[in-house]
């Protein structure tokens, strides 16, 4: 393979102290794990988003929320990352084996940043696969799916069992933006990869670095908003780009 990448955009990586990476479900795209409009399908085709992700949603039918979430899980379980995930695990040992500062922050649920290693990651909409009471907000360890949803075994609660995602109307975890804010305004390069840039308030993320004067990398096969104002728009698969970048300047 052999993708024309642009010369200013190696000798920057190559160079850069601070990097920060902003992913979407793009990334997850090459491993198989649909976005969450690709996922409404059969069974769960007549819902709209909001009968499916949101507090409003759980309230009212706790059991439909919970058995899509359950349906997302299985799916998720049966898949791993693909060479997109794996080039982010490279390009993060390579600047901090240099004492640089490479920060990692993801929209996807699905774990996969974990499971391929990477290791200075904030998931800004949370993990499908951690669950939380809806009362108490404590995490739960060993629940099962006898119940759905299952009960909180705190003393004293009994709530409702939901995963761990930010649903739509929901604040993202604050520690994990306060971190995203301060990667986007301290970064030299920001990369927005596989995200439809839509999305507050991760979206605004890439318009901080740009503030900041980071240089922005978009990859994604399709045109966003961001795509004007990015300095390299790589229009192509990340599975396939950052790899190549990755071997462009560590080989
Ligand atoms: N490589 C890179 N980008 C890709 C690939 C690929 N192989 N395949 C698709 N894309 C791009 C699409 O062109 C699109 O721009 O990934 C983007 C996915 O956009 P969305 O489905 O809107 O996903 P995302 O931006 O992550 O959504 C943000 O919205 O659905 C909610 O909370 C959910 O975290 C999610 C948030």
């Amino acid at each position: 393979m052999n993708i024309p990448l642009p010369v200013a955009l190696i000798q920057a990586l190559s160079e850069a102290r601070a990097v920060a990476v902003l992913t979407g479900a793009g990334v997850s795209a090459e491993s198989g794990v649909p976005t969450f409009r690709e996922a409404q399908t059969g069974l769960w085709a007549e819902y709209r988003p909001e009968d499916l992700a949101t507090p409003e949603a759980f309230h009212q039918n706790p059991q439909r929320v919970w058995e899509w979430y359950q349906w997302r899980r299985d799916l998720v379980a049966k898949v791993g990352p693909n060479p997109g995930h794996d080039a982010l695990v490279e390009m993060e040992a390579h600047i901090t084996a240099r004492g640089g500062a490479f920060t990692l922050l993801t929209q996807n649920v699905d774990g996969l940043h974990h499971q391929a290693g990477s290791q200075h990651i904030y998931e800004l909409h949370g993990n499908i696969q951690r669950i939380k009471c809806a009362q108490c907000g404590i995490e739960a360890q060993g629940w099962t799916a006898d119940e759905s949803p299952p009960r909180c075994q705190q003393l004293g609660c009994n709530g409702l069992l939901r995963p761990d995602v930010v649903w739509f109307g929901e604040s993202l975890p604050q520690r994990a933006l306060q971190a995203a804010i301060e990667a986007a305004h301290a970064c030299e390069i920001f990369f927005s990869i596989g995200t439809s840039a839509l999305v507050q308030p991760a979206a605004s993320l890439p318009l901080m670095a740009l503030e900041s004067d980071a240089l922005l990398v978009e990859i994604n096969p399709q045109p966003t908003p961001l795509t004007p104002r990015a300095d390299f728009a790589l229009q192509g698969a990340s599975g396939e780009i950052l790899p190549e970048l990755v071997e462009r300047i560590w080989g």
